[in-house]
């Protein structure tokens, strides 16, 4: 018979979960979800399908991520449906909706999957995981320093230390008013932002002679000064003891959203070249749902270069994945409502238990229980199905206790 078969690839850019990719992911989104509600963020989440419009409203329309970067399609009633892209026109939308009920500021985090249709590359792939954390109705100093000490947390909560990753930090306001002083047209502050956003992939000379195609004359960047918004805030953020946050003008994100204060998180190893995560502040984005504008800030970080950043730096712990802490074996001659019987008496005490009763050969699924991580047997036969007096074996130490349920139940609990 000739037959094509499906190939068992994913589709290009997603991945698969097994048990222990699973495991890592639960690691990292615990320890994402554990210092954002440390620091008083409120786990959100909604749908991945949106219309269409919102990626497109005015005001935050990012040409590259709408026209090439999104999963669109028209639904059965012939809506126009995008998968998400990211989630934080989705929070506007949310807060706008809820304006009159939510008590300001709101402080809300989410670790939704996105989609983007990008080329699948290190760090970057088409669907992916992103903790967001975003405070709404608060524009002051102290929120925007709070965010990054919650940022700079979230790294040491995962053992980095401030030397192995920095914190890239501008300001579009103050970008906006150098660009004004300069009498610059819209068309020219865009260009002179796509610029700023190469800087650091282009010569020193090569970004002065574009500077100077687009102004007509000689750019020079000013230093901000010592009452700036972004230096008090950089400064504050020295005196807490976050050192690793540097003012650097090519920062701008490539999101038409940010208003203020922008950053993004790099690895110091460069193995890993692409941000870590990014975000800002964004002054007018409720502004497409009507009423007066709310004042936001946050952040998305993605799950594929959290890995690679642990990795890197020897913090993922291993033997991650869980494992059942008993294994129970009946014997050929065990009806298997027996095992099950015995199996939830543990499982009752909240000991994860798993009973076994395939035909392969008993020491061939010791072997295996042990290998799995399984810390404890108990081979079940009619003797002890009649006297109920089990045999536990520790499958690490070799030891061995017999004993009924209940005392066994205390052994593995001790
Ligand atoms: P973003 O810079 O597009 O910002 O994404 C933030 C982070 O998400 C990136 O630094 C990266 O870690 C991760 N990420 C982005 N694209 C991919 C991809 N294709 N594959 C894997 N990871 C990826 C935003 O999305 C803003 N909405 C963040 C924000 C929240 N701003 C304010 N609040």
């Amino acid at each position: 018979m000739n037959m094509e078969y499906l190939s068992t690839q994913p589709y290009k850019g997603v991945r698969d979960f097994y048990p222990e990719d699973m495991a890592i992911q639960r690691y990292i989104f615990d320890g994402w979800a554990k210092t954002a509600e440390r620091f008083g963020y409120a786990r959100v989440d909604a749908s991945i399908f949106e219309p269409s419009a919102l990626y497109r409203a005015k005001g935050q329309e990012n040409e590259e991520m709408v026209n090439e970067q999104t999963y669109t399609f028209t639904d059965r009633g012939d809506r126009e449906v995008t998968l998400r892209p990211e989630l934080t026109p989705t929070l506007a939308r949310m807060i706008a909706g809820k304006r009159h009920e939510l008590y300001f500021p709101v402080r809300w985090y989410s670790i939704p999957n996105l989609y983007r249709y990008e080329r699948p590359q290190r760090g970057r792939l088409r669907e992916f995981w992103q903790l967001n954390a975003d405070v709404f109705g608060d524009n002051t100093i102290a929120c925007d320093v709070d965010m990054l000490v919650y940022v700079a947390n979230i790294f040491k909560d995962f053992g980095a230390t401030l030397d192995t990753f920095v914190i890239r930090v501008n300001d579009r306001g103050w970008m906006n008013s150098v660009f004004d002083s300069l009498n610059l047209t819209d068309e020219q502050k865009r260009a002179m932002f796509l610029l700023l956003d190469k800087k650091n992939k282009i010569t020193a000379a090569a970004f002065d002679a574009e500077a100077k195609e687009i102004i007509g004359a000689d750019f020079t960047l000013p230093s901000p000064s010592a009452d700036s918004r972004i230096m008090q805030t950089v400064n504050i953020l020295h005196d807490l003891g976050i050192t690793n946050v540097v003012i650097d003008p090519a920062i701008v994100r490539g999101f038409n959203y940010y208003t203020g204060l922008v950053f993004e998180i790099y690895d110091t190893n460069e193995e890993n070249s692409r941000a870590l995560g990014g975000g800002g502040r964004y002054d007018n984005l409720t502004e497409m749902f009507g009423g007066d504008p709310i004042t936001g800030i946050g952040f998305g970080m993605g799950d594929v270069s959290m890995v690679n950043f642990l990795i890197t730096h020897q913090l993922l712990p291993e033997n991650l994945t869980p494992a059942p802490t008993l294994t129970i074996l009946p014997l050929e001659e065990i009806a298997a409502g027996e095992a099950i019987k015995i199996a939830n008496k543990f499982r009752a005490e909240y000991i994860a238990t798993v009973v076994d009763a395939t035909d392969r050969k008993l020491g061939k699924k010791l072997e295996h229980a042990c290998d799995d991580g399984i810390k404890f047997a108990l081979v079940l036969g009619s003797d002890e199905v009649t006297s109920q007096s089990y045999t536990l074996k520790n499958l690490f130490t070799r030891e061995q206790t017999t004993g009924t349920a209940e005392e066994l139940i205390k052994k593995i609990l001790s």
